[in-house]
C-alpha cells in the first residue's frame, strides 16, 4: 500500500456497480426434527457458539425493521428506498427463520429464554423508541440507531461471507439443514451489505458517528456473543462442566470452523477507511450462485410458483 496521502475524491466511497443486485425475501421454511443438539459432529463449543445467532437475531432483525420503518421518510432516493424496502423484507424474514430453531433447542432440554429475554429487554427497551420530544433529539436517536445497524451489517456481512466460504463445516458433518439456513442467511445478508451504509451515509454519513457506533456495535456484540456461547455452554444437558472461552475461539478459528481472529481484527480498520464501502467485501455474484441452489430457497421458489 503506497503511503501517500489520497486526494479528498479517492477517499470518497466507491460503491462497485456490478456488486449490486435486486432485493427479493425468499419466504423459507425448515423442517428441524432431525437436526441433533451438536448439530457439528462432537464438537458443542462450535455448535454453540454459531447458536448464538439463533438468540441475538430474532429479537436484532426485528430491530432493524423497526428502525428502518421510521426512516423511510428521510430517504430521498427511489433506488435506495427500493432496497431498503427489499432490505426490510428479507430481515424480517431472518429473524423468522432463526425464531423457529429455539422450540426445537428447548425440546433438546436447552430453554433459551433466560438469555433471549435479556436480549429482548437489550434491543427493544435499550435501543428501542426513547420517550423523547419531536425535532431534533428524536432524529439524533434515529440517526444514531441508522449507523449502530450500518456498523452492526459490517459483520453480518462479514459472517455471511465466511460461512459461504467455510468448507471446513462441510468435511466435518455439519446437519445440512442448519447450515443451509446459516448460508440462505448468509447469501442474503451478503446480497443486501450495501443497504445499510448506504442508508446511513444518505440520511447522515457523520464520520465521527460512524467511528462511534462502530465502537458501540463492536463492544456490543463481543459481550453478547461471548455471554450467549457461555449461556449454552453451561446450561447444555449433555455436557458436564460446560464452559466457553477465548483460547477455544481462536483454536476453533484456526481449524476453520468459526472465523479467525486475525479476519475478525483485519475487518475493523476497513470499516474505519473513509473509503470504505461494503461492496468491496465479498461477492454477490457468490451469493446468488448459492441461493440459485439452497434447498430452502428453491422450496421457497417452487411453493411461490405452485401459490401463483
Ligand atoms: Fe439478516
Ligand atoms: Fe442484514
Amino acid at each position: 500500500m503506497s503511503n501517500t496521502p489520497l486526494a479528498r475524491s479517492d477517499r470518497a466511497p466507491q460503491p462497485i456497480a456490478s456488486e449490486w443486485t435486486a432485493l427479493k425475501a425468499r419466504k423459507v421454511s425448515f423442517a428441524w426434527e432431525e437436526t441433533p443438539l451438536h448439530w457439528l459432529p462432537d464438537d458443542p463449543f462450535t455448535t454453540h457458539t454459531i447458536n448464538v445467532l439463533h438468540l441475538l437475531l430474532p429479537a436484532g432483525e426485528r430491530w432493524f425493521v423497526h428502525v428502518y420503518k421510521q426512516v423511510l421518510q428521510y430517504i430521498e432516493d427511489e433506488q435506495l428506498r427500493a432496497d431498503v424496502i427489499g432490505f426490510i423484507g428479507q430481515e424480517a424474514m431472518h429473524s423468522q427463520a432463526h425464531d423457529e430453531v429455539l422450540p426445537h433447542l428447548r425440546e433438546q432440554g436447552l430453554d433459551p429464554t433466560p438469555y433471549t429475554a435479556q436480549i429482548d429487554w437489550f434491543f427493544e427497551k435499550l435501543l428501542g423508541d426513547r420517550t423523547l420530544p419531536p425535532g431534533k433529539p428524536r432524529k439524533w436517536w434515529l440517526m444514531e440507531r441508522v449507523a449502530l445497524i450500518a456498523a452492526i451489517e459490517h459483520y453480518t456481512a462479514f459472517l455471511g461471507d465466511w460461512v459461504l466460504n467455510a468448507d471446513e463445516l462441510d468435511r466435518r458433518g455439519a446437519d445440512p439443514t442448519m447450515l443451509d439456513l446459516l448460508r440462505w442467511h448468509g447469501a442474503e445478508e451478503v446480497e443486501h451489505r450495501s443497504v445499510a451504509f448506504d442508508l446511513f451515509m444518505h440520511v447522515d454519513g457523520s464520520y465521527s458517528r460512524r467511528v462511534r457506533t462502530w465502537a458501540t456495535a463492536f463492544s456490543a456484540l463481543v459481550f453478547l456473543w461471548q455471554r450467549g456461547a457461555r449461556f449454552f455452554m453451561e446450561n447444555d444437558p449433555t455436557l458436564v462442566d460446560g464452559k466457553a472461552s477465548f483460547k477455544e475461539f481462536f483454536a476453533k478459528g484456526k481449524q476453520g470452523v468459526l472465523p479467525t481472529a486475525g479476519a475478525m481484527a483485519r475487518s475493523i480498520p476497513r470499516y474505519l477507511n473513509r473509503a470504505y464501502h461494503p461492496s468491496h467485501e465479498g461477492s454477490t455474484e457468490q451469493a446468488v450462485a448459492y441461493l440459485a441452489s439452497s434447498p430452502a430457497a428453491l422450496a421457497a421458489e417452487a411453493r411461490e410458483k405452485g401459490a401463483a
